[in-house]
């Protein structure tokens, strides 16, 4: 019995150690407050307001959108947001969301912040 125990521990390590971290990802979105707010009900001005965008269309605020993404038709599920984050003038050439976030689990822990702003 120990044995099992400790080999299905071995196995669920992994696992742990690429959980994505949500007080990781608060501390990345640090870099996107300059423009972005995440507050309830307040419309952005610089930026779109990012508090409900995973799950939601793209572009569909209030704020003033680029075409580019008005046009995108995308949804903010968690892959479409990781592959806008690495590089978003590749996705949507032509928006005016220019910040990346190149590193992979520096990205994935942001998106799992962005995940709780509900
Ligand atoms: C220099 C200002 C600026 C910074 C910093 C910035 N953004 Fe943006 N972001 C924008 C603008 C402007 C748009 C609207 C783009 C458009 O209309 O093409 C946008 C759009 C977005 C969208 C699409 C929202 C929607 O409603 O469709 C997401 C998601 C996003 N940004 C995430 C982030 C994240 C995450 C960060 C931090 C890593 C960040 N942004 C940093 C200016 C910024």
């Amino acid at each position: 019995m120990k044995m099992i125990a400790i080999a299905a521990l071995a196995l669920l390590a992994p696992v742990a150690a690429h959980a994505e971290d949500v007080a990781a990802g608060e501390a990345v979105f640090h870099q996107c407050t300059a423009c972005h707010t995440i507050k309830a009900g307040q419309p952005g001005v610089a930026a779109p307001n990012l508090r409900g965008v995973v799950g939601r269309k793209a572009a569909s605020t209030g704020f003033a959108y680029s075409t580019a993404l008005k046009a995108s038709k995308l949804t903010w599920d968690k892959a479409t947001l990781s592959t806008f984050l690495k590089a978003p003038q590749k996705l949507v050439p032509g928006t005016r969301m220019v910040i990346a976030v190149t590193d992979d689990a520096k990205r994935a822990n942001l998106i799992a912040y962005l995940a709780t702003l509900k």
